[in-house]
């Protein structure tokens, strides 16, 4: 069976194809404006639709008439964004006449994380621009065991990046001061409950790039965010007695975050996965697999059942497709 999946919750217009037992294509274009402006960023989607599917169609070697099922992030995200997908996932299925399933974005980064690294039953810490979550199953749903206050890890470095001077994206330049860098102790580290905080964090770093340098101020704003999503990350694995770590998202590419993780699984005798990065980041592939996932246990949708929702919990969903 082969599933064509549609991404657009954000900056990412993609295309995913896939089998039960492959990916066949992976391809996106990213609106590249700083930050993001809903209405600009889907207008770059709707312009990249032609292109981004034929380049998909083309590397999978198949023909549109060969998708058996199509897919496409329900939410959550950018209302304007997330309709693009909507619109263009309609049409496949009503001109193909056949089956189409709204996935739910965070879901999809958890289980084409699990079905490409062999995670079994992990906890997941999600982290990109604009979400950073910790999730785990229980009992027929994916939980929260912890989740920002405010905005994603990715965005906050986007943003002190901006204020900085940084280029955009910053987060190479970020990645290399956060290895060469200096720390300096006595930035905020809110940590509340289970969930934390980062507007905070940013406004006392930036104050740190003018009082000491931007390398180490960098530097001592990563390792505390990186510090604070581990930590929780950490209670919510004993909390829950999972002995496996997926790390996922855009912001799973650094090099620190990822040896943090390592060490705290290390720590606890827990094992550590991270996706292949075209499968960390925003794309079609995992909404692919996710749609083909649902559809094969018994998910059905009609167009109505279609509409995107904008703040689409990742526990509001029922995981039909896994016993446990
Ligand atoms: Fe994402």
């Amino acid at each position: 069976m082969i599933c064509l999946g549609i991404e657009s919750t954000a900056h990412t217009f993609g295309v995913g194809i896939v089998t039960e037992n492959e990916v066949l294509a992976n391809e996106s274009d990213s609106y590249s404006g700083e930050g993001i402006h809903p209405r600009e960023a889907a207008d770059h989607h709707a312009e990249s639709v032609g292109c981004v599917l034929r380049k998909a169609l083309k590397k999978a070697d198949i023909e549109i008439a060969d998708v058996n099922v199509v897919s496409f992030s329900k939410g959550p995200g950018l209302g304007p964004c997330l309709r693009i997908a909507a619109t263009c996932a309609r049409t496949i299925s009503l001109r193909l006449s056949i089956p189409i399933v709204g996935v739910n974005h965070c879901i999809a980064h958890v289980e084409v994380g699990r079905w490409t690294t062999g995670a079994l039953d992990p906890v997941t810490l999600y982290v990109s621009g604009g979400n950073t979550q910790i999730i785990a199953y229980a009992g027929g749903r994916y939980r929260v065991f912890g989740e920002t206050l405010d905005v994603g890890i990715g965005n906050m470095q986007d943003m002190f990046g901006r204020e900085a001077g940084l280029s955009f994206p910053c987060y190479r330049e970020v990645d290399e001061m956060v290895r060469t860098g200096v720390y300096i102790p006595g930035l905020p580290y809110t940590v509340k409950g289970n969930d934390f905080s980062f507007s905070g964090l940013l406004t006392q770093a930036l104050k740190m790039v003018r009082e000491y340098n931007l390398r180490d101020a960098t530097k001592s704003l990563m390792e505390h965010a990186y510090a604070m999503v581990v930590e929780a990350t950490e209670r919510a694995m004993a909390h829950t007695e999972k002995t496996e770590l997926l790390l996922t998202g855009g912001v799973a590419a650094s090099p620190r975050l990822q040896e943090m993780c390592d060490t705290m699984c290390q720590e606890r005798g827990a094992s550590f996965f991270v996706p292949l990065q075209s499968l960390c980041r925003d794309n079609g592939a995992m909404i692919a697999y996710q749609g083909l996932l649902e559809y094969c246990h018994g998910r059905r949708m009609n167009l109505e059942d279609t509409v995107v929702i904008q703040k689409w919990r990742t526990d509001e969903v029922d995981v039909i497709w896994r016993q446990m």
